[in-house]
């Protein structure tokens, strides 16, 4: 089934004029028929972005970009192609058919919550500005935080009155309860009362800039220094990044992102000019986290002070963004200041180069480790030794173990082929240990046995994530796959393979079981899924499923990219359409051989 009709889409294109769109958000000037601007992918100063109004499409001589109006707004709100025809449609005010009623109902939910908060942003923000908000202003500026500053960041306060957003929100027709579902008031016994008083406000915007939660600061000492919004549906503190929705264009431009820790780092290094910048509030970093950023790049600096960067928790954050396939680096601070104080101390140029100095992940962690040891200590060095060799016997490949083996010889003092040959020794040690004899002899695993639970990186995407709509049939296959492991051939043989889960942790088990490989991450994954119950399905119901659910992926897909096409510059076009056309044809013929093989079942 296809998500929308031809007809849907083309009155969506009819109704939002491209020219107008993109000339809402960068500045275009007309030439004829085309309308040129700078090009909002990447860094230039003489526009070679140009928009046509005739055939409707946009086209970057710089860097390449080009496409129709679904295209920008998948590139500029780093959305897939149902989100972009919903913004456009909602734009246009185009009703969308065919909704279910709970996922209606749902985002129903979640626009209220946006727009209360919103409500209460604006709130926040006057009083910041008026009168009451004197002390707040002073103290801002005290902070190097000046008005402009605080305009940009949508900056506000909360009174030290109980009730006065209450009321504000009251006046506006706003249900209590929506209120406190927002997280915006709390229920007492004497009835609500205001969650945030007396507190500098940060508003935080999701990556689409809409308004998600808050951050209030206690102005001078107290306690908590910082109380934030609670989670509620629209806030999630592992999948928040305060400042994404400002920062997001400079990251693609420059294809890197600064991630700090705080509201004010992120605020100070942004004014400094490091416009890249994220801020995590002080929460461990998530697969979610992951996800939402490498949406925007692969590159990221994590820019935390010293003593941060080095904790544990930290640590394992810094790992989930690893594994992830981020290329993670590490700007560490020793001078025990925190990012804000550096940059409202440094030059931007010292600040650049204090970022381009980042080590990588894994030097970071080698060089952080050895500095935990005595290194004039014969024991000490022998115990920095052997965490350093298990640090390298992780990396995956040989060239990676051998150069940061050369690495951390250096600076463990130690001639580097003594530190390889025992890592060798190792690595063929482990091998015979842990490489399980044959696929799906799972059962015997008892991963306490052998490594410590703590040891073990946070699985957050084995909770239910309802971004993911295939996620039960996938938990339901890779828990039968685990107990069985003529199932993983024959969903090879049917051309199934790792890819086609969109779960990562199962994307990633699965690749572990058709190698016959196992690592820690897939033990963990492996050890939760065999905490479920085994699921009372056959598993010839959920293969068939699993299928259907992959071919309407790529289905969905062919009939995007054909929406996308149908505008095309002519060159090329041939050339796609005959992929296209070959691609269907396989995907046809695949449904068709399941049919097949279905009904033989049946007879
Ligand atoms: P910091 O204590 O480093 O905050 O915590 P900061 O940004 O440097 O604060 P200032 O400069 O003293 O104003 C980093 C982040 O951790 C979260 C906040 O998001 C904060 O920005 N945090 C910290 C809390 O949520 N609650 C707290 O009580 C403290
Ligand atoms: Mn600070």
């Amino acid at each position: 089934m296809p998500q929308f009709s031809e007809e849907l889409l083309e009155k969506i294109r009819n109704a939002v004029d491209i020219v107008d769109y993109i000339g809402k958000r960068i500045e275009l000037k007309q030439t004829g028929r085309n309308y040129v601007g700078l090009c909002p992918f990447h860094q230039e100063k003489t526009p070679s972005f140009n928009v046509n109004s005739v055939n409707q499409l946009y086209y970057c001589f710089g860097c390449g970009r080009g496409g129709n109006i679904f295209n920008f707004v998948m590139a500029t709100e780093g959305v897939a192609f149902p989100e972009a025809v919903q913004i456009l449609a909602k734009q246009a005010g185009i009703e969308l058919p065919n909704i279910p009623p709970e996922r209606k109902a749902y985002q129903e939910k979640h626009e209220k919550l946006y727009q209360v908060n919103h409500l209460a942003a604006q709130y926040y923000y006057r009083t910041l500005r008026s009168e009451v908000g004197k002390l707040a202003r002073s103290y801002l500026i005290k902070r190097a935080i000046n008005g402009s500053l605080a305009r940009n960041f949508y900056l506000g306060y909360a009174t030290t009155e109980w009730n006065g957003l209450l009321n504000f929100l009251n006046e506006n027709g706003i249900p209590v309860e929506l209120a406190e579902e927002a997280g915006l008031v709390s229920q007492g016994k004497n009835g609500y009362y205001d969650r945030f008083r007396n507190r500098i406000i940060f508003p935080i915007l999701d990556y689409r800039g809409r308004f998600i939660g808050f951050g209030g600061r206690i102005i001078g000492d107290g306690q908590p220094k910082y109380l934030n919004s609670p989670e509620t549906p629209i806030f999630q503190k592992n999948r928040v990044l305060y400042g994404i929705n400002w920062a997001r264009q400079s990251i693609r431009e420059k294809d890197s992102v600064v991630v700090v820790e705080g509201y004010t780092d992120c605020i100070s290094l942004s004014e400094k000019g490091i416009t890249n910048v994220v801020a995590s509030l002080g929460t461990a970093f998530s697969q979610q986290h992951a996800e939402l950023l490498s949406r925007f790049t692969k590159n990221v600096i994590i820019a935390f002070d010293g003593d941060a960067a080095g904790a544990r928790a930290t640590l394992r954050g810094l790992e989930v963004l690893n594994k992830a396939g981020l290329n993670v680096k590490i700007a560490n601070l020793t001078s025990g200041m925190d990012p804000d104080q550096f940059a409202r101390t440094h030059t931007l140029n010292e600040v650049e180069q204090w970022l381009a100095d980042a080590l990588p992940y894994i030097e970071f962690l080698i060089k952080k480790t050895i500095s935990e040891y005595d290194l004039q200590s014969h024991a000490g060095k022998i115990a920095a030794s052997k965490e350093i060799i298990s640090i390298l016997i992780k990396l995956d490949s040989a060239i990676d173990q051998y150069e940061y083996g050369k690495y951390a010889a250096k600076l463990l003092l130690m001639d580097e082929n003594v530190l390889l040959y025992e890592l060798r020794q190792a690595a063929s040690a482990n091998n015979a240990q842990e490489t399980p004899t044959s696929r799906g002899k799972f059962l015997h695993i008892e991963p306490q046995n052998r490594y410590t639970i703590k040891d073990l990186p946070p699985l957050t995407s084995l909770s239910i994530d309802m971004e993911e709509p295939d996620y039960f049939l996938e938990t339901n296959i890779m828990r039968l796959l685990l107990d069985d492991s003529s199932l993983l051939e024959e969903m090879l043989e049917n051309g199934l393979d790792a890819d086609c889960f969109t779960n990562l942790d199962y994307r990633h088990l699965f690749n572990l079981l058709s190698q016959g490989n196992w690592d820690k991450h897939g033990e963990a994954v492996a050890e939760k899924l065999f905490a479920l119950p085994v699921p009372a399905g056959s598993w010839n119901e959920y293969l068939q499923q699993f299928k259907i659910c992959i071919w309407n992926r790529a289905l969905n897909k062919i009939e995007e990219n054909l929406v996308m096409m149908e505008n095309d510059s002519e060159s090329d076009f041939l050339i796609k359409l005959g992929n296209l056309i070959k691609h269907y044809y396989r995907v046809r013929r695949d449904i068709f051989l399941i049919r097949e093989k279905g009904n033989l079942k049946a007879h």
